[in-house]
């Protein structure tokens, strides 16, 4: 059974190509290598021993998608990565993002009806849930305003997605990731942050190799028990592997509705403080921080109620915060020994 995965050689897309290959689905990887390489299409073919095809396509360009998904209307199903994600720079380029998110979501929607490709996985996040003030939160808490525009981006395409699976033109899972972090176990793929890191454990990594002389950590004032905020982090192995199952559930005829919904993380919230000290005691080094200003926009604290995707998609996040830090850590490592990387490109 075919499946097509767009954003197919970014961070989360390359670790679901390997689960879907693993479970012997036949793989097309969609990207337009804005943050991402080709070599990560080999590396997926290497690692799986698997046949593995990539279509260099830019969803914004709604004629050369068509074609792509004309060629491959055989698929049974789409998962959907391909996105801007950084959210400070949703904050100062707005329209980039809804261009790129909502317009390229938009033709991807028109293209899959026009080719009867039925069944639609969508990259969603917690982001969607705004400020919210009860923790653990679950899918039936309010969505309250987006922080940012790119929080924008994942809400209205929740709406566009749900609203064509009540027309019953698709069948959608949308899924509600909240932190993801960690590397593939073999080391060889693994989040590749072009220029300077936005997130938490790339900005750690980088300066535990020496990249970047000290992790700032933005604020120790916040109402948690040590003052820094609290994530949900969730080892991108476990993501990948919800994929494969919601899709599966899709495929099955499992689903309850035309559109379901599911939080993904592990349940456990951890501060930043507590992040860079598993990561040193784990590693055997030294994360060098300094405290400074908070960031704007953060909130102080967030994580999953997973008891639904527990129950319905018979998944539990098998991974803990030692896997976390530790293949985080060797992916770094291993990033020395690529040839294939600019090192000039990933350090600007
Ligand atoms: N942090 C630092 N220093 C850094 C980077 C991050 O202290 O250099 C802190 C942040 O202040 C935050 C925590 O580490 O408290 C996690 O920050 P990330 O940027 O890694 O993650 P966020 O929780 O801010 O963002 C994530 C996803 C977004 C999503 C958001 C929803 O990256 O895509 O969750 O809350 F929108």
């Amino acid at each position: 059974m075919k499946v097509i995965i767009t954003g197919g050689t970014g961070y989360i897309g390359s670790h679901t190509a390997m689960e879907m290959l693993g479970a012997n689905y036949e793989v097309v990887l969609i990207d337009n290598f804005s943050n991402s390489y080709p070599w990560v299409a080999e590396r997926i073919a290497t690692l799986s021993g698997k046949q593995v095809l990539m279509e260099e396509v830019d969803l914004t360009d709604a004629d050369a998608l068509d074609v792509c998904l004309a060629r491959h209307n055989d698929a049974a199903a789409i998962i959907h990565f391909a996105a801007l994600k950084a959210v400070g720079e949703s904050v100062e380029m707005p329209l980039r993002y809804y261009r790129n998110n909502l317009i390229g979501l938009l033709n991807l929607l028109s293209s899959m009806i026009r080719h009867s490709i039925p069944d639609l996985v969508f990259s969603s996040s917690c982001t969607v849930y705004g400020a919210a003030e009860n923790m653990p939160i679950d899918e039936t808490a309010p969505l309250l305003a987006p922080l940012s525009p790119y929080g924008a981006t994942k809400r209205m395409a929740e709406e566009m997605i749900t609203d064509l699976a009540s027309a019953n033109r698709i069948r959608a899972v949308l899924l509600r990731y909240f932190n993801p972090v960690g590397a593939h176990h073999s080391a060889q793929l693994g989040e590749l942050p072009i220029g300077v890191p936005n997130n938490l454990m790339p900005f750690i990594t980088q300066t535990a190799i020496g990249k970047r002389k000290k992790l700032m950590v933005f604020g120790n004032d916040y109402p948690t028990p040590d003052g820094t905020p609290i994530r949900d982090y969730i080892h991108v192995t476990d993501l990948a592997i919800a994929h494969l199952k919601a899709l599966q559930r899709m495929l099955n005829g499992k689903q309850k509705k035309s559109s379901e919904v599911f939080n993904l993380g592990t349940g456990k919230g951890y501060s930043v403080l507590e992040m860079i000290h598993a990561f040193e005691k784990h590693n055997g080094v030294k994360v060098p921080y300094e405290i400074t200003d908070r960031r704007p926009g953060d909130i102080a604290e967030i994580w999953a109620d997973t008891s639904l995707a527990n129950k319905e998609l018979r998944w539990h996040a098998q991974y803990g915060l030692k896997e976390m830090v530790t293949t985080a850590w060797q992916w770094e490592q291993h990033l020395q020994t690529e040839e294939n990387l600019n090192p000039e490109e990933v350090s600007k």
